[in-house]
């Protein structure tokens, strides 16, 4: 079993990742789960995270607040794609279950230092904030981390927040750049595969038909996010990117890429946040990431509603 901490902004995709790592428990050991500020601001994706545990039955697992703001520019949020709420859809109630107390960079210094070195994997979801603010403030814990499975980034597809940039990267690239900067092995799952991990009536009906909270939720939400990606692209349906990064962790076969050079653009006002990806290895800069770009698409699907569909 991988040990986990999911850093998290939900978001309807990012709760989908979340159901998906606690519907896998023979892979995945879901330690924590840290809201960040991203999609919406931060008193939203803490209360959204609670609301997802919830709705598993899982309200043992404990749900931090990290950051409330990148680390040196303002927040940018994303309501247009994911709602006011960020997890606009079926009505949901509020979350009972409690906020942890511990602020969420804490909680992810103190699990670094504690749990055995080289066993924990973090799986970010939002902007890099509190991986960033985590190995600034304690580098000790950096050396510690497993590797690191991220959503963010994109190259041949460039951007969806900007022409050049993706959301999460975009958001807090100074964190990127600490993120990509740090020695850490790093996956990344941007939307250069993302984009291929399309919803379809076809591809959802299994979760309509599973006869669960979850399942008729999940569906419900993606009537909503696909909205988004409809009326903008003319596309059939809206990727489900951060289900992507739980995936992988649970069969790394599903996904393919290459180890290479990615670095991060945080000056130039044109390409902030471009994840420049050396994909033909056109320069001699090491590589420091896995830069995955292709997911066999039907098998993901099926592994979602499967591991889903035991909920
Ligand atoms: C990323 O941005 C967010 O809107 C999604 O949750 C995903 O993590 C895609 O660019
Ligand atoms: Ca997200």
């Amino acid at each position: 079993t991988q040990k986990i901490i999911i850093d998290t902004d939900p978001g309807q995709d990012d709760a989908v990742a979340i159901l998906l790592a606690l519907a896998a428990p023979e892979e995945l050991d879901v330690l924590g789960i840290v809201a960040v500020a991203g999609n919406v601001p931060l008193p939203l994706t803490e209360r959204n995270a609670r609301i997802v545990c919830e709705l598993a039955g899982r309200t043992d697992v404990p749900v931090y607040a990290g950051c409330d703001a990148p680390i040196s520019r303002p927040l940018i949020t994303a309501e247009h794609v994911h709602g006011t709420t960020g997890l606009d859809g079926p009505p949901m109630e509020e979350p009972t279950m409690p906020l942890q107390d511990k602020h969420g960079v804490d909680y992810i210094i103190d699990t670094l230092r504690e749990e055995p070195e080289g066993t924990v994997t973090l799986c970010p979801l939002g902007p890099l904030t509190n991986i960033a603010t985590a190995f600034q403030r304690a580098p000790d814990v950096v050396g510690r981390v497993k590797e690191i499975v991220l959503m963010g980034g994109a190259y041949f597809e460039v951007g969806n927040i900007t022409p050049a940039a993706e959301f999460n990267i975009y958001v807090d690239p100074e964190a990127a750049d600490v993120v990509f900067k740090s020695g850490v092995a790093i996956t990344v799952v941007p939307l250069d595969l993302t984009h291929q991990a399309l919803t379809s009536p076809e591809r959802i009906r299994p979760f309509r038909e599973m006869g669960t909270k979850v399942g008729d939720t999940i569906a419900a939400w993606t009537d909503f996010f696909e909205r988004f990606d409809k009326e903008k692209y003319g596309s059939e349906g809206a990727p489900l990117h951060d289900p992507c990064v739980i995936a992988y962790l649970i069969d790394r076969s599903l996904m393919s890429g290459r180890h290479i050079n990615v670095e991060i653009e945080t000056s130039s006002e044109l390409t902030l946040g471009m994840t420049v990806a050396d994909w033909w290895r056109v320069t001699d800069r090491p590589a420091n990431a896995t830069f995955l770009k292709d997911i066999d698409t039907d098998r993901f699907f099926a592994l979602l509603a499967d591991r889903i569909g035991k909920l």
